[in-house]
């Protein structure tokens, strides 16, 4: 099985002269935000919410549903932040969109501001990536002397900023409410839900937050209409995606799909299959935060509800691939180790928890796991991280339970063996 369409999001790719502004206006950049400038705010609403764009950040909550919950009567200001922290392992797709097309998202984003009210709308970028700052920063001065943004945008008499903000390298602070904080100038750390930022946000003003991949859909939504963007992708996750697949790959990178096409089309026609020809152990649908996948899934689409029927989440549509050399348990203490070093600290079962975890998995993986270490695992996914204060610690404890759950067996010989079985069968081989 194949698929063949026409690449949306990233169609302008092949050329680096849409990097700069003319080039991007030559492509029909920005016309996009002349015509929405031209509706009223809850048109531009309507027109997100009836594409059903889901948020490409992780979560895939409706883009246009999240815009209509924003109040207009405070009498506050209202912000747009775009987060661009980008930080869940296996994930670069933020990175190349921004590299190769800067422009789009700075379109995006002033979309979006008008659609709530929005004049200054703020980018918060991961402090490791120094280069797309630098690119984005060149493309907002561009589009200030443009007239794109500034005073009076495209002619017209609504004024816009956008605020470059770079962050200092946590994953905590790619979850939206520890992004506030941080922007604010304090510590990384997450906020109390409710209030939710679309009504008490940045500066407890009405905030909208999305992803870079979410906003940089929008210009298309709004020039070509809902029904285009439906041409592609399933009807409840309609739309391409830009999926990253990473690890035991042929051909790793970042590849625009049609929501819904299965993972066996990615790995194998798109992504160049296995690398060397060795066979699928397991793979994460979006990041190592959401739960392992094994190879019997490989024909699970890849949308919001087929990947959660199957057990896992699409989440930002990272795909690590395991081949059948890989030991499950080393992986797991591997994912661990991130949430562990990552784990902003605030909250007890997260902080602990992880740090517990990790040291388990790794006397585990190390031969030197107790009978009663996985009991203990399984008690500590369901239990400890799950009662954490944000959803760091649930991505921590999804690749806990899930490698528990598919790959028992792998953890339950480390511990019978006192030895990584896989590990000894490969130096077999080798010798
Ligand atoms: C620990 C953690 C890290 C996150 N990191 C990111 C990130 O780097 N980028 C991102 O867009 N969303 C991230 N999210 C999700 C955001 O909280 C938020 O849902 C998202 O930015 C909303 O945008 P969207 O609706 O366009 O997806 C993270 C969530 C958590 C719990």
């Amino acid at each position: 099985m194949s698929v063949t369409f026409e690449r949306r999001l990233t169609r302008d790719w092949d050329d680096p002269g849409v990097i700069a502004i003319d080039g991007y206006r030559a492509k029909g950049g920005y016309e996009a935000l002349k015509n929405a400038l031209t509706k009223e705010p809850a048109a531009i609403i309507d027109t997100v919410k009836a594409s059903g764009l889901r948020g490409r950040g992780g979560a895939g909550f409706p883009a246009g549903v999240k815009w209509s919950f924003v109040p207009t009567t405070t009498g506050k200001p209202t912000y747009v932040v775009v987060n661009f922290d980008e930080s869940e392992p296996g994930t670069c797709n933020n990175r190349e969109l921004v590299d190769r097309d800067p422009h789009r998202l700075l379109e995006g984003t002033a979309i979006a501001a008008l659609a709530i009210g929005c004049r200054t709308a703020f980018i918060y970028v991961r402090g490791e990536y120094l280069a797309q700052s630098l690119v984005l920063g060149t493309a907002i001065g561009e589009a200030y002397e443009a007239g794109f943004l500034g005073t009076g945008i495209a002619g017209s008499d609504v004024d816009l900023d956008i605020v470059l903000h770079r962050g200092a390298g946590a994953y905590i602070c790619g979850e939206e409410t520890a992004l506030l904080n941080s922007l604010e100038g304090f510590r990384g750390q997450p906020r109390l839900r409710p209030p939710f930022p679309a009504v008490e946000g940045l500066y407890a003003s009405p905030t909208v937050i999305n992803n870079v991949e979410t906003l940089m859909s929008v210009p298309d939504i709004v020039l070509r209409g809902p029904e285009w963007f439906r041409e592609l992708g399933t009807e409840k996750s309609p739309g391409t995606k830009l999926f990253t697949i990473s690890g035991k790959v042929e051909r790793p990178g970042n590849y625009e799909l049609p929501l819904g096409t299965p993972l066996r089309v990615l790995l194998e026609d798109v992504a160049g299959g296995v690398l060397g020809g060795r066979s699928l152990k397991a793979w994460t649908p979006g990041g190592s935060s959401t739960p392992l996948l094994t190879a019997d899934h490989i024909d699970t689409p890849l949308d919001y509800e087929s990947v959660a029927a199957a057990g896992s989440l699409l989440g930002t549509g990272a795909v690590m691939v395991l081949d059948d050399t890989d030991c499950v348990v080393d992986a797991a203490q591997r994912m661990t180790r991130f949430y562990a070093n990552e784990s902003c600290g605030k909250c007890t079962p997260c902080r602990e928890g992880t740090w517990w975890a990790e040291r388990v998995l790794g006397r585990i993986a190390e031969g030197y796991g107790h009978p009663e270490d996985l009991p203990v695992m399984r008690d500590m996914g369901k239990h400890i991280m799950f009662r954490a204060f944000c959803a760091l610690a649930d991505g921590a404890a999804a690749v806990i339970d899930s490698s528990l759950k598919h790959f028992s067996e792998e953890f339950e010989e480390h511990v019978q063996l006192g030895r990584c079985p896989l590990q000894v069968e490969h130096e077999e081989v080798a010798v």
